[in-house]
C-alpha cells in the first residue's frame, strides 16, 4: 500500500512507520511526505530517508483552496492509497477529502471523544487530562473528516495516569504508545482486519 504523510512538527510516529516499512513489520510504501513547516523535522526526516518532501503551506500558496488542491494533486501524483496524518497542525480540505474519501487517518493524544476539537492539541491535551483528574489517558486513531477529531474511531489505548503525573511526563508515556498503535493500525488495515468505513458514514 502506498503511504503518504502529513507532518507539522518533530514527526516522531512518522519516522516510527517508516522504521517499520523498512524491517518489513509493515507492507506499506512511504511515497511522499507534506509539510506546512518548512523547518520541520518530518521534512528533515523524509530527505534523510530519501523520501520526496514537499513544503506546501499559506507562504507558498495564499488561496486556501488552491493550496488544499495543490495538497490532494501532490498526494496523487505518488499514487497515495491511504494518507497519514502525524502531527498535522491544518484542517483537511474539501478537495483533499474528496480525493481520498474515508482513506485519511489521524493519532490523538488521549481517548476521544474526550479532549477533542479545535485547539485541543500537543500539551494542551495533556494538561487538560491532569487538571480533569482522570486517572487514564490514551491514544486513539481515527478516519479524518472536515471536522477536528470526529470522524469513525479505528482503534484506542488506554494508559495509566500516574500519581505525580506532569503533562510531560503523561506526554511521554503516550507518545511510546502512540508510535507501536499507530504501526499496528496501519497494519491492520493493509491486511484488510480494519476496514476503513465507506465514505460518508
Ligand atoms: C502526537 O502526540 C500526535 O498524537 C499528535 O501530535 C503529536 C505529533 O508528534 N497529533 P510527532 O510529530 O509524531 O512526534
Amino acid at each position: 500500500m502506498n503511504i503518504a504523510f502529513l507532518a507539522s512538527h518533530r514527526g516522531s510516529n512518522m519516522q516510527s512507520i517508516i522504521d517499520a516499512c523498512k524491517s518489513g513489520l509493515l507492507a506499506a510504501r512511504p511515497v511522499v511526505v507534506i509539510s506546512n513547516n518548512a523547518d520541520s523535522g518530518a521534512l528533515a526526516r523524509a530527505q534523510a530517508e530519501g523520501i520526496p518532501a514537499h513544503h506546501l503551506s499559506s507562504k507558498s500558496i495564499a488561496d486556501e483552496d488552491e493550496l488544499d488542491k495543490c495538497i490532494a494533486d501532490t498526494l496523487l501524483q505518488y499514487e497515495t492509497e491511504l494518507v497519514i496524518l502525524a502531527g498535522y497542525m491544518k484542517r483537511i480540505g474539501v478537495s483533499t477529502l474528496a480525493a481520498f474519501p474515508a482513506r485519511i487517518i489521524n493519532i490523538h493524544p488521549c481517548l476521544l471523544p474526550k479532549y477533542g476539537g479545535q485547539g485541543m492539541y500537543g500539551m494542551r491535551v495533556h494538561e487538560a487530562v491532569i487538571a480533569s483528574g482522570d486517572k487514564e489517558s490514551g491514544v486513539t486513531i481515527h478516519v479524518v473528516t472536515g471536522e477536528y477529531d470526529k470522524g469513525a474511531i479505528l482503534a484506542q489505548r488506554k494508559v495509566p495516569v500516574e500519581e505525580g503525573d506532569s503533562a510531560e511526563s503523561l506526554a511521554k508515556r503516550v507518545l511510546a504508545v502512540e508510535h507501536t498503535l499507530y504501526v499496528e493500525t496501519i497494519a491492520n488495515i493493509v491486511s484488510g482486519n480494519i476496514e476503513l468505513p465507506v465514505a460518508g458514514s
